[in-house]
């Protein structure tokens, strides 16, 4: 069959080659049959190897016996030369290894060269192998013979949003690269996410990505769990409201996402929109290490704080609520698999083993090459990430150091205390200056903060702010949003109006 295959593309080159040697003997010329052979050597269908990159005799020689040695060869039940191996078509060579470009014919399928990925990578002494189909054509699979680990090498990666002053949640959210040394970025509206891993895997580090997206987005909303009460601590000035290990503050701040959320729908309604839209608010509910408020405290605790997540997961979606939840466990006694499936973003970080990652990824990945457990202790943040694309992407998150971190809470903070100047607690003596510097010239904020209102008459403010003015008036001491549900409006509205009225 590979004899065939390489006269098959030989063919084509030797006639051309015919052609031009016989124009050479009867015109005696040599640049003329120069250029017809080279023209029908280029035009020929046949001629991959002169127009792209395909494979060697030694390739197809490998292939052939991998596919005898791996099962892939006169499967159970066919007669003898019925089943030829499935076809190779090409091999590139990608950072991590080579890529065989394979079709598959004679009752092949992708799940064949699935089951045959463990014997494959041991035939080819690899360090896995992972099948991926084309989701046009299932005739089609890519096998990747996993020779390096791309990832392992880099050291930690800097941020790069890590200058910018001000993020928009709306926009993507860059938060790795893959082995090809590409950006993976991630689209968080109406979606949620699910980061699993072992500890120290890098949970928190690739949550903080998304955190600080967030928090620079100033209209934003965030509320966050932090199961430890240390990894997120220092968002907390930027958030609508915070819990650390403390079931009944959790509750309260559950409450108070679902609070937005119905005010978020209210507004919807009120403008005769099904979802929101780009550019309008979003909320983001952070939960680190979920098991501690699911797993521990009291049964009527754990099931009062599973019955409110799945709420927010289940309906969040169109009012623009995006969750991102992160556990060591990603089992269904941590993360109910009602809960599970609701989460479109999984992201399975180094895990201890197969079961462990097909439960964040999905069944039946780790089968097909896509196992978290195979990933190098020592390449932290290297994890398995499966959003946008059919198949999982093998990346590494960018890194954000502690000190990182601490800047750009405090930059979120100024940019908040800036706009609204509702920020509940700044942290510590922050000058604009400090934070010129650590922007490198990039602005603070877009524009100078809105005037104060000069007129307390009639004129003043839209009829919306009118109103939400007069119903302040009426009860200073009601809350932004008791105003807000009285007005029908959301409640940073609210706090807008009554920051300009203080002034
Ligand atoms: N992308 C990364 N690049 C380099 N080092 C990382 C990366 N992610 C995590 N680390 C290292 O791993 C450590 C543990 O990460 P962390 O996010 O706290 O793990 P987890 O939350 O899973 O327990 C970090 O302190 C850091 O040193
Ligand atoms: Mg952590």
């Amino acid at each position: 069959m590979t004899a065939l295959i390489h006269l098959a593309f030989a063919l084509p080159r030797f006639c051309a080659l015919l052609v031009a040697f016989g124009c050479l003997v009867l015109t005696g010329h040599a640049t003329i049959p120069l250029v017809i052979a080279g023209l029908v050597v280029l035009s020929w269908p046949g001629t991959y190897s002169i127009t792209r990159r395909t494979f060697t005799g030694r390739d197809a020689r490998q292939w052939a016996d991998a596919c005898r040695h791996s099962g892939l060869y006169q499967p159970e039940g066919a007669q003898r030369g019925e089943r030829p191996a499935p076809r190779l078509l090409r091999v590139e060579q990608a950072a991590a290894g080579r890529v065989l470009h394979v079709a598959l014919s004679h009752g092949w399928t992708a799940e064949h060269v699935e089951r045959a990925a463990p014997a494959l990578a041991t035939w080819y002494r690899a360090r896995g192998v992972s099948v991926s189909t084309d989701p046009a054509d299932v005739s089609r699979v890519q096998v990747l013979i996993r020779d390096t680990d791309p990832l392992a090498g880099l050291g930690g990666r800097a941020w790069p949003n890590l200058k910018l002053a001000r993020l928009s949640l709306w926009e993507p959210v860059p938060v790795g690269v893959d082995e090809d040394g590409r950006v993976v970025d991630v689209v968080l509206a109406e979606r949620n996410v699910l980061l699993a891993g072992e500890p120290g895997a890098g949970k928190s580090v690739a949550q903080s990505l998304i955190v600080a997206t967030d928090c620079l987005d100033p209209y934003c909303s965030v509320w966050m769990l932090d199961g430890k009460g240390v990894d997120l601590a220092m968002w907390e000035p930027c958030c609508n409201g915070f819990a650390g290990a403390n079931h009944d503050q959790a509750m309260a701040v559950l409450r108070d996402a679902a609070a937005w959320m119905d005010a978020s729908y209210a507004e919807l309604r009120a403008t005769g929109k099904r979802k929101v839209a780009l550019g309008d608010e979003l909320g983001l509910l952070v939960i680190d290490e979920l098991a501690f408020y699911v797993n521990t405290g009291t049964k009527k605790q754990q099931a009062g704080f599973n019955e409110a997540l799945r709420d927010l997961i289940a309906r969040g979606r169109a009012a623009g609520l995006i969750s991102v939840l992160a556990t060591q466990k990603p089992s269904s006694d941590v993360i109910p698999s009602s809960i599970r499936d609701l989460v479109a973003y999984r992201w399975a970080l180094r895990c201890t083993t197969p079961e462990a990652s097909d439960t964040a990824l999905g069944r039946g990945w780790a089968a097909r090459g896509y196992d978290a457990s195979t990933i190098s202790t020592s390449a932290r943040g290297t994890g398995l990430l499966l959003a946008e694309g059919a198949m999982p992407v093998r990346c590494r998150s960018f890194y954000l150091a502690d000190e990182d971190v601490e800047v750009l809470a405090q930059r979120a903070v100024l940019l908040r205390e800036h706009l609204f100047g509702d920020v509940r607690d700044p942290v510590g003596e922050v000058g604009s200056g400090d934070l010129a510097e650590s922007t490198e010239g990039a602005p603070l904020v877009p524009g100078p903060a809105p005037p104060p209102p000069q007129d307390a008459g009639r004129d003043w403010g839209t009829p919306l702010q009118r109103k939400i003015r007069a119903e302040i008036e009426r009860e200073p001491e009601a809350s932004n949003r008791e105003v807000a549900r009285r007005v029908g409006c959301d409640h940073k509205t609210v706090g807008r109006v009554r920051h300009q009225l203080e002034q």
